[in-house]
């Protein structure tokens, strides 16, 4: 018997899926867009979460997904059981549908990780031995660190795009490398090399690409054939799918060859006391039992993604990423950071600095006096913010599917009234983060989530 992985009904109606977000200003429906959130004065509003590069809310039609599929949720690729074999199905096709999503191709492989970390530790395993990598030092601490580890030589981005692949060919006819590890897009600031120019001058000198597709892919899509990319990772969590999946796809030669990245089941063919025979990818570096929901919650994302109207996604984000970056420089005292003046197309992350000011301070700010989530830090990403001359860190805003313009404008009003008015409780430094003394809002240590949920709700509504 054959199962197959197709549905009988869609449980929901993706058109007005679209349809309801539209309304909204928002391109996708998300969870959680209507939840309020409790302000120091005693009132809540409508969380803004300007915080999707770190991670983005599920969309709904993610979460549809994942309860239509949980009654039929069995152990996968061992049991005998005909649940058993829905749930393989389930989980073999959703690996072909986030292989189709990034352009594989026809003998690229696609290996179910955790995130892009994993999935990027795991391909610096696979280089051959003696392969050098060569990595900018623009990139987030996943695409830095996995290569130190192996053999990496970080060259430092110069003044310009232009510039910085000129500085990246010399090195590649100076070295023989395996590798370009490269970003797709900037975690802190949305930029990034063109990755076809990137691997036109690798492949020229005899190196692969492998890109950190974090960034990119949820926010402009990515092919490997378009690209000639060999291969690229990412992450379920900031592709609206947050139940702990993420992939690494790409070319099998290597991952073939090396050893299994967890030892354990799954990943053999054969133990005997004294030796084992592994299998061969994807198997070979999916040991232990596999993520299958969460690979079935990201395969939906890629398709709601897909079926997105040619340039809506690109033409939604850069209109917000526009209005913030014009809106944010705009003010006085306030710093946007870039790295290239001739930078083309980035993502939908802005980071800035209020000049003068701590950054944890601004962030603790927006979040306890106007509802609005950021980051702030150094992002993961500790020589670029340097380079940048944030060595302290920044603030950041990202926006998504589920964004609408409206979380922008209260973004920058609320920047504008930090600077013209300031705070209006006392904050401190606890542990090394600021937070307001007496914080009068629920707090999930004291009062539980329910409880939390509860005061929530009782509290005094503003608009918005
Ligand atoms: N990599 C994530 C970020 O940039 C966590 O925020």
């Amino acid at each position: 018997m054959t199962v197959t992985a197709e549905r009988s009904t869609p449980v929901l109606s993706h058109p007005n899926d679209r349809l309801r977000a539209a309304r909204s200003g928002a391109l996708l429906a998300v969870v959680g867009a209507d939840t309020r959130v409790p302000l120091i004065d005693g009132t809540t509003r409508t969380y803004v979460n300007l915080d999707n590069a770190a991670s983005a809310p599920a969309l709904e039609r993610v979460a549809a997904r994942v309860n239509e599929v949980l009654p039929l949720y069995a152990s996968v690729h061992r049991g005998a059981g005909y649940l058993s074999q829905v749930s393989t199905a389930l989980y073999e096709s959703s690996r072909q549908t986030i292989a189709r999503f990034v352009g594989a191709r026809q003998d690229d492989v696609a290996i179910i990780t955790r995130n892009t970390t994993d999935a990027l530790n795991l391909l610096a395993g696979c280089v051959p031995d003696g392969g050098l990598v060569l990595v900018l030092d623009l990139e987030h601490h996943a695409n830095l660190l996995p290569w130190q580890r192996v053999a990496a030589t970080v060259l430092p981005i110069q003044d310009t795009v232009a510039q910085t692949l000129a500085a990246l060919t010399i090195e590649l006819a100076r070295v023989p490398y395996a590798m370009v590890a490269t970003t797709g897009a900037s975690n802190v600031t949305g930029e990034a090399l063109p990755v076809e120019a990137v691997v036109r001058l690798a492949h020229d000198a005899g190196a692969r690409v492998v890109v950190d597709g974090a960034q990119l892919v949820p926010h402009r899509g990515f092919s490997l054939a378009e690209t000639g990319a060999d291969y690229v990772a990412f992450s379920g969590h900031k592709t609206y799918a947050p139940f702990g999946a993420g992939a690494l796809i790409g070319r099998r030669d290597w991952l073939d060859d090396a050893p299994a990245y967890l030892a354990g089941g799954g990943a053999v063919r054969e133990v005997r006391p004294d030796r084992t025979l592994w299998t061969t990818v994807p198997a070979r570096h999916e040991a232990g039992s596999p993520n299958v929901i969460g690979a079935i919650a990201l395969a939906e994302a890629c398709e709601a993604l897909a079926a997105l109207p040619a340039g809506a996604l690109v033409a939604h984000e850069d209109a917000l990423r526009t209005r913030l970056v014009e809106g944010l420089g705009a003010i006085d005292g306030v710093d946007v950071l870039h790295i290239w003046p001739d930078s083309v197309k980035p993502v939908g992350v802005v980071t800035f600095n209020v000049v003068g000011h701590d950054p944890g301070l601004v962030a603790a700010y927006l979040a306890a006096e106007h509802g609005i989530g950021v980051r702030d830090g150094r992002f993961c990403a500790h020589p670029l913010l340097a380079r940048l001359g944030a060595p302290s860190g920044a603030v950041r805003a990202s926006v998504g599917v589920g964004t609408e313009s409206e979380a922008v404008e209260r973004l920058i009003c609320a920047v504008q009234a930090y600077i013209t008015t300031g705070l209006t409780a006392r904050y401190v430094v606890v542990d090394g983060c600021w937070a307001i003394a007496d914080d009068p809002r629920p707090l999930i240590q004291v009062h539980g989530l329910l409880g939390l949920a509860a005061q929530a709700a009782a509290c005094t509504s503003t608009s918005g």
